[in-house]
């Protein structure tokens, strides 16, 4: 077997056999294939696409090319989510351990932001002490003890995908439902949970812009589950407007911590309620009630208990910007469109996110929303608030935003976008 004929079989249009996969995932993951000829065949795959059967064989190679992992030794059932990433998507921090409150065990393994997409291990990284990195016997620890864990895959965990994914992600070629389903599916297999449920998001902040194309990516998805024995479920969501009324590390851990304590934004609530409700169906807890278990302080102390067990402090004060720059309403009306793209751009530019992947982040930077479409607003009132520590940033971030905001005539129609469009299974 060689790279080239492989390549040229999927640049022709043709379906890679099943010995080519195994044969081309293997030899790149050992460093036999060069990032060249793997960057070639990622782009005849993104152009040319793959049948089902394909991409079920090489999420398969993406698996076997690591270490799985074992919950079996667990006295509860294993549930977790994956997002597919977006704006002001925070639901992790609250989601895990309300889950875990309510009888799951929830193995969450998380990654960090790239671009304009926030990253849940970079938000919890806020918490002075916190730890991402931990021992596959400490996170089944942390797991057994709590119910609930978040931290970074271990190195032996799909490593096909580690570099696929570094590599994919500086030649163009992340937007390919198959890569994309592959890459995810691969990860959550191998971690070994028992069910999960996918949030795949829909809009200007999401890889997918739009429904059609979420629509594809969840359908592969929850196929490739089905098919590795993982009770696999999909909720489409809305991506086109942050979700909450924050962007950043910091600021998006204060408002987790808010909605823990039985406040925080609505859009915020209704998904994570919507997904804890997904979640315990799917691991068989259906008499559990999320709505009460975050009313009544079990997923705080669920919460408070998982900070600890990572070395965090759950009480210390959490990291604020040394600057501010407000944003003010441009004219009176109701806020038509707030762009999640636009403020994922800006909170980036503004440090809470990487360019590159050896990036710091600053724990404090990021956008505060202070009104969502559908909104009044009055010309002139606060409608972002901007935080840095690195005040040179506001003028570029600034420029991300100037499309950002469309508010219509006081009185104009305006329909808001449900949180959740659809539920596949
Ligand atoms: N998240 C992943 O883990 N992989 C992708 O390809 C896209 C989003």
């Amino acid at each position: 077997m060689d790279a080239v004929s492989v390549i040229r079989t999927k640049r022709d249009g043709g379906e890679l056999s099943a010995a080519q996969i195994d044969w081309v995932i293997d030899a790149y993951t050992r460093g036999e294939v060069a990032d060249y000829q793997m960057a070639a065949l990622n782009m005849a795959i993104l152009l040319n696409g793959m049948e089902r059967h394909e991409i079920a064989r090489w999420t398969a190679a993406m698996i076997a090319s690591g270490e799985r992992m074992d919950f079996s030794s667990l006295s509860r059932p294993t549930a977790d989510k994956h997002s597919t990433g977006g704006v002001g998507d925070k639901i992790t921090l609250p989601l895990a351990p309300l889950v875990a409150a309510c009888g799951a065990a929830v193995p969450q393994l998380s990654g960090r932001g790239l671009g304009h997409t926030g990253g849940t291990l970079d938000k919890l990284e806020s918490i002075p002490g916190w730890r991402a990195l931990l021992s596959n016997e400490e996170m089944l620890s942390v797991l057994d003890g709590v119910g609930a864990v978040i931290c970074a895959a271990g190195d032996g965990l799909a490593p096909a995908d580690k570099k696929l994914y570094a590599l994919r992600d500086v030649t163009g070629t992340v937007e390919s439902i198959p890569l994309i389903a592959s890459s995810i599916m691969s990860k959550k297999i191998a971690e070994g949970t028992g069910s999960l449920v996918l949030d795949v998001k829909a809009g200007s902040g999401a890889f997918m812009k739009t429904v059609e194309d979420a629509r594809e990516l969840a359908r592969t998805m929850v196929g490739l589950g089905t098919d590795h024995g993982v009770k696999t479920v999909a909720l489409l969501t809305d991506m086109s407007t942050p979700l909450g009324l924050t962007a950043g590390n910091a600021l998006e851990v204060r408002e987790s911590v808010e909605v823990l304590a039985g406040g925080g934004p609505a859009d915020v609530v209704e998904l994570t309620l919507a997904l804890a409700r997904e979640m315990l169906d799917a691991a068989g807890l259906t008499d559990a009630d999320p709505a009460k278990a975050l009313a009544d302080g079990s997923a705080m102390d669920a919460w408070r208990r998982m900070i600890s067990a990572q070395g965090g402090d759950p009480d210390a004060p959490l990291p604020t910007s040394r600057e501010q720059h407000v944003v003010t309403a441009a004219a009176s009306g109701v806020v038509a469109r707030l762009d999640a793209y636009d403020v994922g751009v800006a909170a980036w530019r503004l440090g809470a996110g990487r360019a590159r992947k050896e990036d710091p982040v600053q724990a404090a930077a990021g956008v505060e929303l202070h009104a969502k479409p559908g909104d009044r607003v009055t010309e002139g009132q606060p409608l972002l608030t901007l935080h840095t520590d690195t005040p040179e940033r506001f003028e570029y971030a600034l420029k991300a935003l100037e499309n950002a905001c469309d508010i219509a005539a006081q009185g104009a129609e305006f329909n808001r976008t449900p949180v959740v469009l659809e539920r596949i299974a």
